[in-house]
């Protein structure tokens, strides 16, 4: 992830409130719907970020079960914690996807959502997550396939400099296409696959979009011959297209439910 995105401070901010938008707490009522997790179950969270998932979980597994959220970036560990306090049965550790410190057939229930577009090889995480997965438990899948954001701009130019530069921001491209090859090679069974369209037509605080519009004009910047000013007029140009009522976005997140 060395040229990609950083979770820094900023973004994880600007990461936690897209995720509170009603389309992504949508989207985590699907993974938790799912992933059919029962009272007294373990669970494994890979790449559990501000542990909102975890904290949706937390409920249905109960006090006789466990939710282990596990993220690369000690920001987000901090921030779970704090989120998940009211829940003793929920932790957070610090390790890598593609190490996973656990023994084989550890969890009954394992989930990862927007993680694997940034590791270093998808293979190795699948496999990882096969690995500590018990026979017979289900795992969940969500990523976005980044290649067809539909976002209205009164300069298509720029709009299509600023989405080319944004594909930098992760290490796997296309990884919703590469999953079912993934998926069968580490021996898992894939059951179904899930479409979750985020479709937003105004700009504003509730809108997955407007969350993302921030950290990608962050990223952009300086990218693809792009000017400061360039990004901000993107930006800029995206509150006057809601002003007049021809604010549009839509992009598809794909849930890939699994069994081992
Ligand atoms: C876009 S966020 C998603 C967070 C969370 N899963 C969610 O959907 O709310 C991606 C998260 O993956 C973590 N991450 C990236 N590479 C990782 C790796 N190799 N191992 C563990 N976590 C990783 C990042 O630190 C970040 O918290």
């Amino acid at each position: 992830m060395a040229e990609g995105l950083t979770f820094d401070t900023q973004v994880s901010h600007a990461l936690e409130r897209a995720y509170q938008t009603p389309d992504i707490i949508a989207a985590r009522q699907a993974v938790v719907k799912a992933l059919a997790v029962q009272a007294g179950q373990s669970v494994l969270d890979i790449g559990s970020g501000p542990g909102l998932l975890a904290r949706d979980l937390a409920p249905v597994v109960g006090n006789t079960g466990s939710v282990l959220g596990v993220d690369l970036a000690d920001d987000m560990g901090e921030s779970a914690t704090k989120l998940c306090s009211d829940f003793s049965w929920v932790n957070f550790e610090n390790a890598d996807a593609l190490s996973l410190p656990y023994a084989d057939n550890s969890f009954d229930r394992v989930v990862s959502t927007q993680v694997y577009e940034y590791v270093a090889d998808l293979q190795c995480a699948v496999d990882e997550l096969s690995r500590v997965l018990k026979p017979g438990g289900y795992a969940v899948i969500v990523d976005t396939d980044w290649e067809f954001p539909y976002w209205n701009a009164s300069d298509g130019g720029v709009r299509d400099r600023v989405i080319d530069a944004w594909k930098a921001h992760c290490g796997q491209q296309s990884v919703p296409l590469r999953l079912p090859a993934a998926i069968k090679s580490a021996n898992l069974q894939l059951t179904k696959v899930q479409a979750l369209p985020i479709l937003n037509t105004s700009f504003d605080e509730n809108s997955f979009s407007y969350w993302l519009s921030m950290i990608i004009s962050d990223f952009a910047r300086g990218r693809n011959g792009l000017t400061e000013a360039e990004t901000a007029v993107w930006v800029n140009d995206l509150r006057i297209l809601d002003g007049k009522g021809e604010y549009f976005f839509c992009i598809n997140r794909y849930l890939f439910e699994i069994i081992k």
